[in-house]
This record gives C-alpha cells, sequence and structure tokens, in this order.
C-alpha cells in the first residue's frame, strides 16, 4: 500500500486526467441521487480482503458514484448555499493532501500554518476588529458557531457567581439552524427574538428587558446574524454592538454565509458594527470560494479562546517548550488534529489578488438585483421581498407549496437545475416560495431567465 510502483503511477495519471478534465468543466452534470441499494445494485461489493483494485475502483466512481452527485459548482445550482471554489484553491487542495502536514501546531505544520494566517490576516482586516483579534480556520460554520459559544461561555464562567448556572443566549428566528444545535451540544438555553427579518437592537433591548431575573443572571452572549441562510438578510450589528456593551454581553456574529460580502463595497456598509463582535463567524467555502470544508472563526480577544479550547495532555506538553512555539490552531476551536484547511484559500488569494475575490463577491450580489428586475417583469413571478446580499426570494403565482417541490424534483431530473423551495414567515403563517442564493460567478443571465421560464 505504500510502494512506489507502476500501479501508483498509472493511477497518478488517471486522477490527474479526471482532475483536469472535471475543473475544465464550466458545465458539469447535475447527478441524481440514487437509493444505496441502487448504487449498491450498480457497484458490487467494493471493499474485500483483497481490494478490487484503484483501476476498477476509479472506474466505478466515475460511471456509476460520481453521477449521483449534485456538483455544488453548477452555475444552476442556486440551492441552499452553493459554492464555486476556484481553480487554484482545488489544484492546491490536491496540494494540501499531498504534503502530509498535521495542521494542529506549529512544531509540525509552520509552513502550512503561516500561510493559513497570512489568508487569516486578510480576512480579519475585512471586519474592521482591532488590533490583536485573530482567527483560526475550522471545518466551517457549524464548528466556528460552536467554538464562539464555548469561548463565551467559559469566559462568562470565570466569574464564581455563575459557575453552577446555565447559560442563556438570545439570537433571532432568521439565525442559522446550526446556533440553535450547537447551543444544544454546549448546553446552553437559546431564547429567539420572533423575527425573521432584521433583528434591530430595540427589539434585542425589549427582549432583554422582559428576562426575569434569573434568566438574565444567565444571560451571556447574542448571536446576530450577517447574512442570514434563507434571506441574506444582516441584522443590526451597530445596534445589537451597542447592546451587548451596554449590558456586559459576549458579542457573536454568524457570518458565515455572508462574511464574503465584507469584501464588496457595494454592501459593506450593511455589516457596520460587525467590528465590535467578540467573535465572527466566516466560512470561506461558501463565498470564498474555497474547497469544503472551510470555515473561520476570529476572535477579539484570542487569548480567551485559549483559554476555553486549549488542550493539555502529557504527550503534549512539548508544545510548550520554547523550540516548539509559534501559532497552534488547535488552541482557539474544538478540533486537536486538523488538516491546513485554509491552505487552498491562501494559494488562490496568492494567485488571484484580492481584487479578483472583491469582483466575484460583487458578481453574486449583481446577479441576485438581475434576478430580482427579472422576476418583476415576469407576469408569473413576483418577488417575496427585496433581493438581500445574494439571495431572492420570490413566488410563482398561484403555485401551492407541492407544485414548488415538483418542480424542483422535475428540473433536477432533467439535470437543468437545482432550486429548492424555501418558506417565508407570511405574518403568522408561513408562505412556500422559491429561493436563489448565487455564489458561482459563472451564472449567467441566460441561467436565470431558463430557470424562472420553466416555471410557466
Ligand atoms: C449563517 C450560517 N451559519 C452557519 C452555517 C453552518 O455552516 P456549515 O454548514 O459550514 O457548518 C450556515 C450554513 O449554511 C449558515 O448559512
Amino acid at each position: 500500500m505504500h510502494k512506489i510502483d507502476i500501479e501508483l503511477v498509472e493511477m497518478t495519471m488517471d486522477v490527474m486526467k479526471y482532475t483536469i478534465d472535471r475543473i475544465s468543466s464550466t458545465n458539469p452534470k447535475i447527478g441524481k441521487p440514487k437509493k444505496s441499494e441502487e448504487l449498491k445494485a450498480l457497484v458490487g461489493e467494493t471493499i474485500t480482503r483483497e481490494g478490487i483494485g484503484g483501476e476498477v475502483a476509479f472506474k466505478k466512481w466515475r460511471k456509476y458514484l460520481m453521477k449521483s452527485n449534485v456538483p455544488v459548482d453548477h452555475p444552476r445550482n442556486l440551492a441552499f448555499v452553493p459554492a464555486a471554489p476556484t481553480r487554484a484553491a482545488i489544484m492546491f487542495d490536491l496540494v494540501t493532501s499531498a504534503s502530509s502536514i498535521h495542521g494542529a501546531y506549529w512544531m509540525e505544520g509552520a509552513g502550512g500554518i503561516f500561510c493559513e494566517n497570512e489568508a487569516m490576516k486578510w480576512i480579519v482586516s475585512l471586519t474592521g476588529l482591532p488590533k490583536g483579534a485573530f482567527g483560526v480556520f475550522t471545518s466551517g460554520g457549524t464548528a466556528a458557531n460552536l467554538s464562539a459559544i464555548v469561548t463565551a461561555r467559559e469566559h462568562w464562567r470565570e466569574n464564581d457567581a455563575f459557575k453552577g448556572e446555565k447559560g442563556l443566549i438570545i439570537a433571532s428566528i432568521g439565525a442559522h439552524s446550526s446556533i440553535k444545535a450547537m447551543a444544544k451540544v454546549a448546553d446552553v438555553d437559546i431564547l429567539l427574538v420572533d423575527t425573521e427579518d432584521i433583528m434591530y437592537g430595540s427589539e434585542l433591548q425589549k427582549t432583554i428587558d422582559g428576562l426575569t431575573e434569573h434568566q438574565r443572571m444567565r444571560l451571556f452572549a447574542v448571536v446576530g446574524t450577517g447574512g442570514t441562510t434563507n434571506a441574506g438578510i444582516i441584522d443590526d450589528l451597530e445596534g445589537i454592538a451597542s447592546i451587548c456593551e451596554k449590558e456586559n454581553l459576549w458579542f457573536h456574529v454568524d457570518a458565515a454565509y455572508g462574511g464574503g460580502a465584507l469584501a464588496a463595497d457595494s454592501v459593506r456598509h450593511l455589516f457596520n458594527g460587525i467590528e465590535k463582535a467578540d467573535s465572527i463567524t466566516i466560512d470561506p467555502h461558501k463565498w470564498m470560494f474555497s474547497p469544503y470544508d472551510c470555515g473561520a472563526v476570529i476572535y477579539k480577544n484570542l487569548e480567551l479562546a485559549k483559554q476555553a479550547h486549549s488542550q493539555q495532555g502529557s504527550y503534549l506538553d512539548i508544545f510548550k517548550d520554547e523550540g516548539a512555539h509559534g501559532f497552534n490552531p488547535t488552541d482557539y476551536q474544538i478540533q486537536l488534529t486538523r488538516r491546513v484547511r485554509g491552505l487552498p484559500l491562501w494559494f488562490s488569494l496568492a494567485t488571484h489578488g484580492t481584487d479578483r475575490y472583491k469582483e466575484a463577491i460583487e458578481r453574486g450580489i449583481e446577479l441576485a438585483q438581475i434576478a430580482g428586475r427579472m422576476i418583476e417583469k415576469n407576469p408569473h413571478v413576483e418577488l417575496v421581498r427585496e433581493p438581500s446580499l445574494s439571495c431572492v426570494l420570490y413566488r410563482r403565482i398561484g403555485w401551492s407549496p407541492e407544485d414548488y417541490t415538483h418542480w424542483t424534483y422535475e428540473n433536477h431530473r432533467k439535470g437543468f437545475a437545482l432550486v429548492t423551495p424555501t418558506k417565508w414567515k407570511n405574518g403568522n403563517a408561513f408562505e412556500t416560495v422559491s429561493r436563489f442564493c448565487f455564489i458561482n460567478p459563472d451564472t449567467t443571465e441566460n441561467d436565470i431567465e431558463m430557470i424562472l421560464d420553466s416555471m410557466v
């Protein structure tokens, strides 16, 4: 398995050919999910005592298994939060794997971590956080949100008065599901301000004022969203920051999806107040064109993250030694062993420069505006709300929830597009609507037009 032989050489050629074909394709096929039993029937037993051989396994991958995936970078994949890793980043993802770097400690991964930190400096500079703020790459937004919540909770519990208390955080119902999920993991209660639209400081204040004395004592953090996943809405970060400061609460901003737009001059002002956050989540694998998986958590005070996350163990003692000193990513988030997952982003940023990133992100915002104008002109559809960041919510006039579902499956079945429905709160009721989320700068106006036409 660890030998270098002709089979390895052939495998390398096959993998490189496949990679080149895949990354030079501008219109990869939208695959369809098959049931596990169907896939098994197609490929048979692949894990055997003797192995089936790389050539056979790779053939099965190409012929059957790859075709059962939906490429996130397809220009008409506008569902959920799609992605569009740059080709440079994808190539360097291969280099990252081939380099076999342990990315937890500087002692082993100094070169890789140095590159990650260069990319991180750019991300941190977009936030406007004060000097000393810094971050670390995580497996995604969920891990970044958890790392931040745990840091906030541990900091709060430094006060003996709160040691035996279960913490409480406030977010809005527009906050991403991972905030609720991670509150569960961290065993803290969560209170949701009843708005899917902008959470204003005034609403937050009202919610805090309405807490019981014990709830107020348990409250330690507020989560604002810098671009809701459903609609691209940015909370009143300035207002929330002021209240957090006044009430002595940790202010976390979840900008996992929207954080890329900090680089876009056209919308940067909407994030004002983010520079006062105690922690921020930004996912480079969403709108910073990194391959999966690559999230980031940034802290105003890095030391607090270290106090919460630094792992102790006799076999880790060497890392406290002067000779091993440097930036240790493991100290600032929940994971020990880690890939240097910021490396592909570093290479792509170094290759293209930050201006190209700015342009590509602005294009996503522009596509949302273009889609909005097309919807306004089309008699069959109407906007549910103005496009925000790169999200567009719109309704097909006269459609029931089942119509949206049927349309989604039909487009998927034809291999034409992946556009999925969502729900939007209309008064007290939830309405099923259609949603676009633009990330890929190669999506064209024609793609949008074709999708809208398919609703007629
Ligand atoms: C605002 C927001 N926060 C958190 C997450 C979770 O991120 P991940 O899927 O990378 O764990 C998402 C994912 O879409 C998101 O949009």
